[in-house]
C-alpha cells in the first residue's frame, strides 16, 4: 500500500465534537436545535438509516424528533405536516426519508420543505443556491467529501476533477463544489465512452455509482487521490465501495476506505446543517 487513508470516522469525530460544543453554546443561550425526521412507510433500509440519524442527532446534543407515517399516508397530509413543520419555530431541520411510498411525488414533497430548513440539501434552491455560489445547505455526502479533500491540505485550484457519476444528491452538486473550488471538473456516467481514458487524467476521482470495481487501478493516474462514495453489498454481506480498493491503494496518493470513509461523513454533515440551521435562525 502506498496510499494514504482519509479516515472517514476519525474526521467525522473531529466535526461531531465541534458540532456538539456549538449545540451546548446554543442550548446555553436558550436554542434547541432542532430536526424533524419525517419517515413514511417501512422501508428496511430508511428504517436503519433513521435509527442512525435519531442516534447520531441525540450523541451530539441535538433533539431529533422522529416522525412515523404508515405507508397509506396521502400525499395531501404527508404536505400538510411538512407546511405545519415549516412553521414551527422550535424545528430548525426538516427531512424526509427517502424513498417516499409510490404514490407520492418526491419532487413535490421535497419542495414543500422551506429551504430554510432544507437540511438535506434537496430542494431546486438549495442546489440553486449552491450552483451560483449562494448561502444554502449542501447536500451532505459531496459536502462530507469536500471536508475529505480540506482536511488533507489538498489545494483543488487547477487540479482535474473527474466525478464518476450524476445524481442530484451526489454527482452533481459535487462537481459544483469542486468547480468552486477552481478545480477543472469533468462528469463521467453510464453513457461515457472509455471511462478509463478519462480518470487517467484526473488529479482526483469522486466515485458516486454505487457499482463495485467501477474504478481499478489500471484507471488511475499514480498520486491522484481517490474519494469512493460507493456503498455495496459484497457476495458475503460485507460493504464495498465503488472503488477496486485493493489495485488502487497501490496507485494513489490518498484513498477513504469502505467503510469508514464518506459513509461517517455524510452523517456528521447532517449534523453540521442541522446546527447551522438552528444557528441561523438564532441570528
Ligand atoms: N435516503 C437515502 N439517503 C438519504 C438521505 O441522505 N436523505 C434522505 N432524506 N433520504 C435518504
Amino acid at each position: 500500500m502506498t496510499a494514504q487513508l482519509i479516515d472517514g470516522n476519525a474526521l467525522s469525530r473531529k466535526i461531531r465534537a465541534d458540532v456538539s460544543g456549538r449545540i451546548a453554546a446554543l442550548k446555553a443561550s436558550g436554542v434547541e436545535p432542532t430536526l424533524a425526521i419525517v419517515l413514511v412507510g417501512d422501508d428496511p433500509a430508511s428504517q436503519v438509516y433513521v435509527k442512525h440519524k435519531v442516534n447520531d442527532s441525540s450523541e451530539t446534543g441535538l433533539t431529533a424528533n422522529l416522525e412515523r407515517y404508515p405507508a397509506s399516508m396521502t400525499e395531501a397530509d404527508l404536505l400538510a405536516r411538512i407546511h405545519a413543520l415549516n412553521e414551527d419555530p422550535k424545528v430548525h431541520g426538516i427531512l424526509v426519508q427517502l424513498p417516499l411510498p409510490p404514490h407520492m411525488d418526491s419532487h413535490r414533497v421535497i419542495e414543500a420543505i422551506s429551504p430554510a430548513k432544507d437540511v438535506d440539501g434537496f430542494h431546486v434552491a438549495s442546489a440553486g443556491a449552491l450552483m451560483v455560489g449562494q448561502p444554502g445547505f449542501w447536500p451532505c455526502t459531496p459536502h462530507g467529501c469536500m471536508k475529505m479533500l480540506e482536511s488533507i491540505g489538498y489545494d483543488l485550484r487547477g487540479k482535474h476533477a473527474v466525478v464518476i457519476g450524476r445524481s442530484n444528491i451526489v454527482g452533481k452538486p459535487m462537481a459544483m463544489m469542486l468547480l468552486a473550488k477552481n478545480a477543472t471538473v469533468t462528469i463521467c456516467h453510464s453513457a461515457t465512452k472509455d471511462l478509463g481514458a478519462i480518470t487517467r487524467q484526473a488529479d482526483v476521482v469522486v466515485a458516486a455509482v454505487g457499482r463495485r470495481n467501477i474504478l481499478t487501478a489500471d484507471m488511475v493516474k499514480p498520486g491522484a487521490v481517490i474519494i469512493d462514495v460507493g456503498m455495496n453489498r459484497k457476495e458475503d454481506g460485507k460493504l464495498a465501495g465503488d472503488v477496486d480498493f485493493d489495485g488502487v491503494k497501490d496507485v494513489a496518493s490518498w484513498i477513504t476506505p469502505v467503510p469508514g470513509g464518506v459513509g461517517p461523513m455524510t452523517r456528521a454533515m447532517l449534523l453540521a446543517n442541522t446546527l447551522e440551521a438552528a444557528e441561523r435562525a438564532a441570528r
